[in-house]
């Protein structure tokens, strides 16, 4: 028998709901064997410098600690209730926020719940093996942070299913544990969630592309007239925002160590940057299009009924929903979408509440832009003359109005034979995997040391020093 209050820190009276006791008896052994199974090889034993949310408190949530990871404090946090709310949008706009579920909508809400929680332990899956290429203890503790706190997200999750959604609930929470990331048989959900994660560059581009449509889509779920799961996600944005953080620092430090070696040898060819045991621009431009444009289709279709049915029943919102002025309802309003006439890329405008995807998509896109647009200071300020760009949204596409088309970075429509002969200037090709999976062949533990491919961060976490002992391997 758990100690329910003591082992899982939570704001939602788990110690007087028996009820959610009894789920989560039978799910916390399958979720741990899941863990071992599933999570970060080979670090049952590692005492790790992890953050562990406590309470929802702005400035008290976090309590710094080394903990070994199977006994994370994972708990389960709903921003406090605002007796006032309303569902601020769509038809049942302006009347109170929804406590318990609608009958109405139920599988289509369980359907979103699970479709967010299936992420979670999908990224966890993705990166098992790159703590045994680590960069540095540092960057392994920052990979550590983010699994946990993925981990923590699939139980804010499993909460919502068992306390509100009975047998099938219950049933949804087992199915989270028992798919597995690009499994043939059972895969996870979302296509994005199936793509390998084989190296560091990778994982940096996967938490600051990937984990940025998690923070839109819960900032839209945020938004719902069903406040338990708004509330819910609320809070899994304060965790969100480190994730982006490690991706965002994580690609600008292999960035600017590239340039100092581009700098201090006077050289600018791949090769020669290769041989110097560094990533050169133009790969980490390749890396940049793929992890891009596989998380663009995350949004789902241009132009979509779903989303329309989403907004109009208040179960999802736009992003910054309340702040925006309009009426909320969309009546009459219109959208642009893009699509592809006779060779020819081509607006056109539809039913906003149709293009509902596409209008996050679209914001998610200028929150992008504006992080190339640091890294590429990073380049701009050694005085080297690449450009680092964002391709058409068109480009690699496979859901929406684009799947199917062969569109260049340009935005111009290609035959296939085109597309394909210029794939491998546009993608990581195999080589370039190889050769950045060379780098990475062995970890680097030696506390505040770095691997040679990426510089040192600004400063070290929770106020620690570089040379701090982030991971301890027993
Ligand atoms: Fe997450
Ligand atoms: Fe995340």
């Amino acid at each position: 028998m758990i100690n329910y209050t003591e082992k899982i820190p939570n704001n939602v009276d788990l110690g007087r709901d028996r009820v959610l006791q009894r789920a989560l008896e039978h799910w916390q052994p399958a979720f741990l064997g899941w863990w071992y199974d599933m999570g970060p090889a080979e670090s049952r034993n590692y005492d790790v410098y992890l953050r562990t949310a406590i309470s929802v408190e702005p400035d008290g949530w976090a309590q710094f600690d080394y903990v070994k990871m199977p006994e994370y404090r994972w708990g389960v946090f709903l921003q406090p209730r605002d007796e006032n709310r309303q569902v601020n949008f769509g038809t049942h706009k302006g009347q109170p926020a929804w406590q318990e579920v609608p009958g109405e909508y139920r599988s289509t809400l369980r359907r979103i719940i699970v479709t967010q929680g299936d992420t979670e332990p999908a990224s966890v899956e993705q990166q098992k093996m790159l703590g045994l290429s680590c960069p540095s203890l540092y960057d392994l503790r920052n990979i550590f942070q983010v699994n946990v706190e993925e981990g923590r997200h699939l139980w804010a999750m499993v909460y919502l299913l068992h306390r509100y959604f009975g047998r099938d609930g219950r049933e949804e929470a087992e199915a989270l544990l028992a798919r597995r990331s690009g499994d043939t048989d059972n895969p996870r959900i979302l296509g994005a969630f199936n793509e390998p994660t084989p190296d560091w560059l990778a994982f940096y581009m996967f938490t600051f592309f990937t984990d940025r449509d998690g923070k839109f889509q819960l900032c839209a779920l945020a938004e719902s007239g069903f406040d338990p799961l708004a509330r819910t996600c609320r809070f899994m944005l304060t965790e969100e925002a480190h994730h982006m953080f490690v991706g965002e620092t994580g690609v600008s430090r292999i960035i600017q160590r590239t340039c100092e070696v581009m700098k201090e040898n006077k050289v600018e060819d791949p090769a020669d940057l290769r041989a110097l045991g560094v990533i050169d621009l133009e790969t980490i431009q390749k890396y940049l299009n793929f992890h891009y444009s596989v998380t663009l289709d995350l949004y789902g279709s241009d132009v979509s009924s779903n989303a329309a049915n989403y907004f109009t029943s208040g179960l999802k919102g736009r992003f910054r929903e309340t702040k925006l002025e309009d009426d909320h309802v969309l009546s009459g309003a219109v959208y642009p979408v893009s699509e592809v006439v006779g060779g020819k890329i081509v607006t056109k405008t539809v039913p906003a509440l149709t293009a509902l995807n596409e209008r996050l998509r679209d914001d998610y896109i200028d929150e992008i832009a504006d992080g190339v647009r640091r890294w590429q200071r990073v380049i701009d300020q050694a005085g080297i003359p690449f450009r680092l760009t964002l391709p058409h949204k068109g480009f690699h596409r496979e859901i929406g109005n684009f799947a199917g088309l062969f569109i260049s970075p340009e935005g111009e429509a290609l035959t296939e034979e085109a597309w394909k002969k210029h794939e491998f200037e546009w993608l990581p090709s195999p080589q370039d995997y190889a050769f950045v999976q060379s780098l990475m062949s062995g970890r680097v533990t030696e506390p505040g040391k770095f691997a040679n491919w990426i510089a040192p961060p600004l400063r070290g976490i929770n106020n620690q020093p570089l040379h701090f002992e982030y991971v301890r391997f027993n």
